[in-house]
């Protein structure tokens, strides 16, 4: 062991997810140990939050690339020759803010990301917090019959509401700092299973959004549209969530196969800056009975 990873320190939140990591500089290339360490508290706590890192975009996607290799994240204009890089931005001015609903990053891709990261450039001095879902509880806590019909079903994903021209973010871009692009490619549909093995725990995760799952696959639609409301509701019940207080220097990661996020947007007249990359995954697995 070396004398970097014997510092590297893990302390839960004691909430129904995340941990606080300290004892690391992400401003140096990771010795395996230390990756690897920050992969097993991502599985054991599913968010982790790393303060006081000072950081460089190329620090950023070097530890981007260690945790699995960087992806692209559609409908969002990167940075300039950062094409892996997205900017969240809110200025004083703005009324509306990213993601300020729950959701599960990129879930309608045929592969949706692992893991992301999104590190703190500058945040108001209270509120602009993330709430973080653990799915893997929410999946526990459905009734007994429920949980047993969803290991059966498949979803539909779509980023189309959100992205497509037409859709959300195209009708309120003007009312936003972070910059979208919105698509006819958004509209694409993708299945994948309501319930998810996570492939490096095994652990069951409900894997529906309110963001971006459309409908459940093969249902009528009032019925899917009655299921998906019970879960949206269930899924983020705030005996499930916990909320992570920013700080300038903050790093943190999320695992997507387990967790949904929401940022609140309770900081008007302040400006909150973050840079976010996307960690390659894979097609998600459906959990077994
Ligand atoms: C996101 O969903 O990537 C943004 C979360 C945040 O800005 O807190």
């Amino acid at each position: 062991m070396t004398a970097t990873r014997e510092k590297l320190k893990v302390t839960p939140s004691g909430g129904p997810a995340g941990a606080y990591v300290t004892g690391i500089d992400l401003s140096h290339t990771l010795e395996a140990e230390e990756a690897a360490a920050l992969k097993q508290a991502l599985a054991d706590h599913l968010v982790i939050a790393l303060p006081d890192q000072a950081i460089s975009l190329d620090d950023l996607e070097r530890l981007t690339d260690q945790l699995g290799g960087r992806d692209i994240t559609p409908f969002v204009k990167p940075l300039a020759d950062r094409p892996y890089v997205i900017r969240i931005l809110k200025e004083p001015q703005d009324k509306l803010n990213f993601a300020n609903a729950w959701h599960t990053d990129l879930s309608y891709l045929p592969a949706p990301p692992s893991y992301t990261l999104l590190y703190c450039l500058e945040c108001p001095p209270t509120g602009g917090d993330t709430l973080f879902a653990n799915q893997y509880r929410a999946f526990e806590t459905l009734a007994p019959d429920l949980r047993e019909e969803l290991l059966g079903l498949d979803a539909v994903h779509s980023a189309g509401m959100a992205y497509g021209d037409g859709g959300y973010l195209d009708r309120v871009k003007h009312m936003l700092s972070t910059e979208i692009e919105p698509s006819k490619d958004a509209r694409r549909e993708q299945i994948h299973p309501a319930v998810v093995s996570h492939p490096d725990t095994g652990n069951p995760a409900l894997y529906i959004n309110q963001v971006y799952t459309t409908r459940i696959d093969g249902w009528e639609k009032s019925q899917s549209d009655d299921l998906l409301a019970r879960l949206a509701k269930q899924s983020v019940d705030e005996s499930l969530v916990w909320r992570l207080k920013w700080a300038k220097g903050t790093l943190a990661i999320w695992d997507n196969r387990a967790t949904q996020h929401f940022a609140m947007n309770d900081y008007q007249g302040y400006r909150r800056e973050m840079v976010r990359t996307s960690v390659k995954g894979a097609a998600p697995k459906r959990a077994k009975f």
